[in-house]
């Protein structure tokens, strides 16, 4: 199982001629999915409460999180992927907050027993040419 992780915080719209107004990220995520030709599932963090990390650092003994969120869904789901594929969009240059709380939350997996895929590529995702 693959699993795919969009941090835009919009879902993929097209008009009625089919053409994509905006959600490139869940696009390119759901088209990566497609490609792999393995089992897979698309997670929006549009419509989860992933808030930043706090940096207490509670999480080095059992690799769990102690904030109160929409995280540990989305962790466990991971922990059962044999692959992520994660994409955010590019906000002033940098990653937009949503996908670098996720990223920051991710802190919390590194501790005890690391999930068997571990982030090895990534990609961008910008609204421009050459940018
Ligand atoms: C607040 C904000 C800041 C952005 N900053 C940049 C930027 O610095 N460079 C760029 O190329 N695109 C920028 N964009 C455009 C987005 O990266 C682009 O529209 C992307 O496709 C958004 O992904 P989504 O359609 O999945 O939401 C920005 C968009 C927003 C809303």
């Amino acid at each position: 199982m693959i699993r795919g992780i969009s941090a835009s915080g919009r879902r993929a719209t097209r008009n009625e001629k089919g053409k994509l107004l905006c959600g490139a990220t869940e696009e390119l995520i759901k088209y990566v999915l497609e490609k792999t030709g393995e089992p897979h599932e698309f997670i929006s963090l549009s419509e989860k409460n992933i808030q930043p990390c706090r940096g207490c650092v509670c999480c080095a003994g059992d690799n769990r999180c102690v904030i109160e969120d929409d995280w540990a869904e989305i962790r466990d789901k991971m922990y059962e992927a044999d692959a992520v594929v994660f994409g955010a969009p590019n906000y002033y240059g940098s990653i937009n907050s949503l996908g670098h709380a996720f990223l920051e939350r991710t802190f919390s997996l590194r501790h005890t027993e690391r999930p068997k895929w571990w982030p090895t590529a990534s990609a961008r995702l910008s609204g421009r040419k050459n940018s």
